[in-house]
């Protein structure tokens, strides 16, 4: 789980390469997949005869031969571009064709395959709810589907699946391009400082980890990675003066320094997206103390939000282990120290708890991204 959770970033770059294999997968010189699924086996040969030498967009059709519903799941497991199933309802049982529709939609949460479902029975219709849910594309006759039928069928079907493919890698894009904007503004507003561009990476990752041992569903986990990042997006509205003053602040030029996470939210507050929000309250929160101290608003306890007090910890923990300006790292022993030391009064202990129990995975993400 932790070496997993390590490579987070380097699976980042990976899902963005196999974009573009995805991208590249659907270039001409590759055929559509066809995966014929009955436990007759003329059905197979007259089902390859009738779309013999059928040409879409330029690609021919790939045939794939399951003789049950457990043959097709391993040819699932092995071709994951299938584009087209045609498939039997009766085969190892009366309802071996639909099960493994279900399989497909809700287990493997493959929603892109089209469906085509060939029943050998006639009068035993499917329930109309049964096609919706199961998005199930077609429902015919064995006997109605006849040879020009069925092509027409799969070109429909095969342009569909395009189409959800094009989609599907559009969204990936933009959601790839979304993340990287997310740090790139996180890291300005940093840079802008004394910190360094990998401060708001490992700050991210750092909390991700402190978010799942806190049990947080992995979804939530990585909206929290992301809006840690723009911590303090509000230095962006910071003075130059002050913000890269070499010595120490005056006691007004620090009122100016803290009004960063009122400024912050403020940039951020306005959005409905999920993860604008989430990043508005880190924003606003990460120098409330657990005991009251912090600013801007002086929460205490269980009024700051669980995001807050685990970025709080983060923040301090990379900030102390790493050189600034004004400071050489500390060694991880002191480092420990303080922080159990400032549990209930800085930070919320339980969370120092898990930062203690969890420490070699989190000082791990320092190596993993050094300055
Ligand atoms: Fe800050
Ligand atoms: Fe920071």
């Amino acid at each position: 789980m932790e070496s997993l959770d390590s490579f987070l970033f380097e699976e980042d770059r990976l899902k963005f390469s196999r974009n573009n294999e995805n991208i590249k997968l659907a270039s001409k010189q590759d055929s559509w997949k066809i995966l014929i699924v009955d436990d007759e086996e003329d059905v197979h040969a007259v089902t390859r005869m009738a779309l013999r030498r059928l040409v879409f967009e330029g690609r021919n059709m790939e045939f794939l031969s399951a003789y049950s519903a457990a043959e097709a799941k391993e040819m699932l497991y092995i071709h994951s571009n299938i584009a087209v199933i045609l498939l039997d309802v009766v085969m190892e049982d009366d309802t071996a064709g639909l099960s493994l529709v279900s399989y497909i939609r809700r287990k493997l949460g493959n929603t892109m395959v089209r469906i085509i479902i060939r029943t050998g029975n006639p009068g035993q219709a499917l329930e109309e709810h049964v096609i919706m849910d199961y998005d199930i594309n077609d429902y015919r006759e064995k006997t109605e589907l006849t040879t020009q039928r069925l092509r027409t069928a799969i070109v429909t079907a095969l342009r569909s699946f395009r189409d959800l493919s094009t989609i599907d890698a559009l969204n990936l894009e933009i959601e790839d391009t979304q993340k990287e904007l997310v740090f790139a503004l996180g890291e300005i507003a940093e840079s802008r400082s004394s910190e360094t561009s990998n401060h708001v990476k490992r700050v991210g990752k750092i909390a991700k980890i402190l978010a799942s041992k806190y049990k947080l569903p992995d979804y939530e986990t990585e909206i929290l990675r992301l809006a840690a990042s723009m911590h303090d997006l509000g230095k962006l509205a910071i003075h130059d003066s002050i913000l890269a003053k070499p010595g120490p602040l005056t006691l007004e030029e620090f009122a100016t320094m803290k009004a960063h996470s009122e400024m912050g939210y403020e940039m951020l507050k306005a959005s409905k997206r999920p993860l604008l929000q989430v990043a508005a309250i880190i924003a606003h929160q990460h120098h409330e103390n657990y005991d009251g101290t912090g600013y801007p608003q002086r929460l205490k306890g269980k009024e700051i939000h669980l995001y807050s007090r685990i970025v709080a910890l983060a923040d301090v923990f990379d900030a102390l282990g790493n050189e600034r300006a004004y400071k050489a790292p500390w060694p991880n022993d002191k480092i420990k120290d303080y922080i159990k030391e400032q549990a209930g009064k800085k930070f919320d202990p339980h969370i120092v708890t898990l930062f203690l129990q969890n420490f070699s995975a989190i000082s791990a993400v320092r190596e993993m991204f050094p300055d």
